[in-house]
């Protein structure tokens, strides 16, 4: 016997769950679609410098959590951690700045991450990604936060953390790192091991580690925003401004540097208590110097955001919160009627209706157990009387009236 089982960190999705999912999804599509934005859809993997380049070598992301192979010819391909780096990548490949002069793009699909499994915390994992690229206004990243937040509320979570910070652009970095290094270099020794190599390395990673001593020497750091040079400078502050004026609050967070390294200007993430250890259900900022990576160094303005939905899923699971979809019929036969069930599917199916049979089903008793636990509106009873003079029984489930119906006119007797 093979007991093979799923790999470390990973779902199967199935019935209730797998129907949860695409419940999140669909409502997400039509919300997106209020927005402006068209879907992308990129290779689940990508070869691997993409990542690398993109994400930033000093990346937990890049430094450990990448799943990456060879292909037949040795090039080594890696399946794609996040979205980002390949919407940009796709961006210029396929010239689109051609055709709009801002791309408004989101991707549903699944990332891969070799992170330690805990709940909210996965080896394959979905996200819900938003990208807009050609525009350097901060009303877009407003306009990208509030999409965010609306989609959570539209399922009902208000009660989360808007975290937002500057982290400065190309030019204003290097001298918020240097004062960073001074602040933490006396008690340089007294950080992790992985933040002393960060120190030398990617400094500002030192800001999302979890460690305790760590986070004890950063709780006093200088902030960003008064190292930023004025146009980060502004840019924040209109941003501030525009949440303000649209009423969504939020949290200025000095240490909230998100752990990839293309961000600039405008960084922020969403948290909610219902989450437990992780989290933030979703994070984003903006890019401007990602996209002249592919594009021979001229660079493009972009802003965006992910969602993770098998978070969004716990917390609406917690809430109660899931509406799935009912299946609106199902049949219950007898031996002697069962010739007829396919072809009135046939016709429920026709007419837009859900309907299903047992198949294996034997008893009516244990046929209308089986129509309970799947939840049906209805259950239709092909008796072998009625049948003769053209009819069934139809009853509703919800309210348990039941009433003979003709076999021409089940589906105008159904409530959808
Ligand atoms: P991120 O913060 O790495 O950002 O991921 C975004 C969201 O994906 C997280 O807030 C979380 O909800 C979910 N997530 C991340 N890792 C896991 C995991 N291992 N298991 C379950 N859920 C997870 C990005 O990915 C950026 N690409 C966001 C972005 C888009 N920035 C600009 N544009």
């Amino acid at each position: 016997m093979l007991n093979i089982k799923k790999p470390r960190g990973t779902n199967d999705f199935f019935y209730d769950s797998s129907k949860n999912l695409e419940f999140i999804e669909n409502k997400i599509k039509n919300i997106v679609k209020l927005y402006g934005y068209g879907r992308i859809r990129t290779p689940l993997f990508e070869y691997t410098e993409l990542f690398t380049r993109g994400i930033g070598e000093g990346t937990d992301i890049v430094g450990k959590e990448m799943f990456t192979f060879e292909d037949r010819g040795g090039r080594s391909l890696t399946l794609r951690p996040e979205g980002t780096a390949s919407v940009a990548r796709a961006y210029i490949e396929n010239s689109m700045q051609n055709e709009f002069a801002v791309n408004k793009l989101f991707y549903l699909g699944t990332m891969y991450r070799a992170e330690r499994p805990q709940k909210g915390r996965y080896r394959e994992f979905n996200q819900f990604g938003a990208e807009c690229i050609g525009s350097s206004s901060p009303l877009i990243d407003a306009e990208i936060i509030l999409l965010n937040i609306n989609i959570l509320k539209e399922f009902g979570i208000d009660n989360v953390n808007l975290l937002i910070n500057t982290v400065g652009c190309s030019k204003c970095k290097p001298s918020y790192n240097n004062a960073l290094k001074e602040a933490i270099g006396n008690k340089k020794d007294e950080l992790c091991e992985t933040c002393q190599r960060r120190y030398d390395i990617n400094i500002l990673r030192i800001l999302d580690c979890k460690n305790d001593r760590c986070r004890e020497i950063i709780k006093d750091i200088p902030k960003f925003y008064d190292y930023v040079c004025d146009e980060c400078k502004e840019h924040f502050d209109r941003l501030c401004e525009e949440l303000t004026r649209i009423g969504q609050s939020f949290t200025v967070s000095n240490t909230l540097v998100r752990g990839l390294d293309y961000y600039t200007k405008t960084a922020f993430e969403v948290q909610t208590d219902a989450l437990g250890a992780q989290s933030a259900v979703l994070g984003g900022g903006r890019y401007d110097n990602l996209i002249g990576l592919f594009n021979n160094g001229k660079d493009i303005p972009a802003v965006g955001s992910a969602m993770g939905i098998e978070r969004l899923l716990i917390i609406l699971e917690n809430q109660n919160n899931i509406i799935s979809e009912r299946l609106d019929v199902f049949i219950a036969a007898f031996k002697e009627t069962e010739n007829e069930v396919l072809k009135i599917m046939q016709k429920l199916r026709a007419n837009n209706i859900s309907c299903d049979y047992g198949f294996s089903a034997k008893s009516i008793k244990s046929q209308f157990k089986y129509a309970n636990k799947r939840n049906a509106k209805y259950i239709l009873v092909l008796g072998e009387d009625e049948l003769k003079k053209g009819m069934c029984r139809l009853k509703n489930m919800d309210s348990t009236e039941e009433k003979e119906v003709s076999l021409n006119d089940i589906h105008s007797n159904i409530e959808k």
